[in-house]
This record gives structure tokens, sequence and C-alpha cells, in this order.
């Protein structure tokens, strides 16, 4: 994995940017009438329209590095939310009576309590593992909507997102590789907080996310638990083929840093247990 160079990562163009993604060659025809994908891009731009608010609270805990702190403003803050703005153009562009503000008000409101600072890892190296096991989430996320999307421009948005996570995922693992020098946490410590987090992707605000898209979008109706578990069954439905459960779980191990045999034999027992987990 190439080591990402910081000052480079800042003053480079950015990969892609929102012009260039052609909303007006959507084939709608491919997409207007699934569901499922409304509810699964119109929670994604919620979540990634609130990365102001994870910013925060990650400038606060990294204020004296610099170097951390100018890629979190400069680059990672941005690009998260140019994945907002991308997948809320895409959602307003197929479903246009869809009324996003008001949905992502309402997810706002009930998910804000959820971001609070004392959240965070109690040390540097500690955040940025759950930095990466996040990365890792909307990593495998994107790349699996890459390989099931009805519809050829979505394809290519969702394949850029993908792109972008996957690079900010190699940048919070280099940090926490530089924090782990001093701050010299356990192997058990690491794996709790990699633990603590799988156990938290696709919860709270998945759910918050999903309802506030439901609701706004059926009016008078309200969202249950079953609705959720409706759309988990789907999720995992699609997931069985398409998931990409390898390179997720070697994300996932890299903060380990396991000797490389006990890696090898982890990493298939672990990738038959990640499909069972995502798509039972
Ligand atoms: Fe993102
Ligand atoms: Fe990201």
């Amino acid at each position: 994995m190439p080591v990402p160079d910081t000052h480079l990562s800042i003053i480079a163009p950015h990969p892609w940017l929102i012009e260039q993604i052609a909303f007006d060659r959507i084939a709608h025809e491919r997409i207007v009438n699934e569901d499922t994908w409304f509810h699964v891009l119109a929670a994604a731009s919620f979540v990634e329209s609130l990365a102001d608010v994870y910013t925060h609270n990650l400038l606060d805990r990294m204020a004296d590095d610099p170097q951390v702190s100018l890629w979190l403003r400069e680059r990672w803050e941005p690009e998260e939310l140019q994945h907002g703005r991308a997948l809320r153009r895409y959602v307003e562009t197929v479903w246009p009576a869809f009324d996003w503000k008001t949905a992502f008000d309402g997810f706002c409101t009930d998910y804000r309590p959820y971001c609070r600072p004392e959240l965070l890892e109690p040390t540097r190296a500690l955040e940025m593992v759950a930095r990466c096991v996040v990365e890792t989430g909307t990593s495998g996320l994107y790349g699996l909507l890459q390989q099931i999307s009805p519809e050829p421009v979505l394809t290519t948005l969702v394949g850029h997102i993908r792109s972008d996570e996957v690079w900010h995922y190699k940048h919070f693992y280099h940090y926490f590789l530089r924090y782990r020098e001093s701050e010299r946490p356990s192997s058990w410590q690491v794996a709790r907080v990699i633990r603590k987090r799988l156990g938290a992707i696709g919860q709270e605000d998945a759910y918050l996310a999903l309802k506030n898209a439901f609701e706004v979008h059926h009016p008078g109706q309200t969202f249950s638990p079953r609705d959720f578990q409706r759309f988990q069954h789907t999720a995992g439905h699609w997931a069985r083929a398409d998931y990409p459960y390898e390179m997720t779980v070697k994300m996932l191990l890299k903060p380990l840093r396991l000797p490389g045999m006990i890696h090898r034999m982890a990493l298939p027992l672990l990738v038959r247990h990640a499909r069972r987990v995502v798509a039972p």
C-alpha cells in the first residue's frame, strides 16, 4: 500500500468534481421505480452531508497536530461533503418530488446526539483505528453499490466515492502508524475498537437516515423496525454475491499488524465469517 504524503494530498487536485458527473444523462427508466435504491441513496446522502459535525469533533482532538488537522480540513471534509452533495443531486434528479431538505433536517435532529465528542476513542491512535473501520465500511458499501448499480451514471458516481473512501482509509491508517509509535496501544485495545466500531456500522445512522427518507417519501406513514429489517434483508441479498468481503477483512485486520503467517491463516476464516454476518 503506498504511503500517502499529506502535503501532496493537500495540494493535488481533487480526483473528481461534481460538475463532471453527467446528471443530464441519467437513464431514469433504469432506476426511478427502484424503491430500495431510492432509500439507500437518500440515506447515504444524509450521512455524508453531516461530515462537518464529525470533522469538528475530530479537529478538536487533533488540534495540536497541524499536519492531520490540515488534511482533515482541506481534503477529508470537502470530499465527504462532495459525496453528500453529489448523492443529493442524483436523488433530486431522479426523484424530484422528494423533499430532501426536510428529510435531512429530520435526520440531523435525530442523529446529532450520537455525534458527541466524548464518543471519540480515548487516544489518537485508537481514534485512527475507529476511523479506519468507518472508511472500511464506506469503501465496502460503495464497492457493492458500484457492482450492482442498475444505472450507468450512478455506477460512475459511486465508483468515484468508493475510491475516495479507500484513500481516506489509507490516510487514517498512515496516521495510526504514526500515533502508534508514541502511544503504543496493545493489540487487544486495537481489536476491541475494531469490534466495537464494526458493531456500530449500519446501526443508528442507517436506521435514522432510512427512517427520515421513508417518512418524507411516504407522508403519513411511520417507519418501524420491521421496515428497517426489510431493508436489511434486501441489503443482505445484494451483498451475498457482490460484497467485497476479502478487501474489507484485509482492511480491518491491517491495524492489528498480525504476523504474516497468522494473517494468512486468519484471512479465509474471517472472510467466511464475514459472509455469514453480512448476508446470513
Ligand atoms: Fe464519504
Ligand atoms: Fe470517507
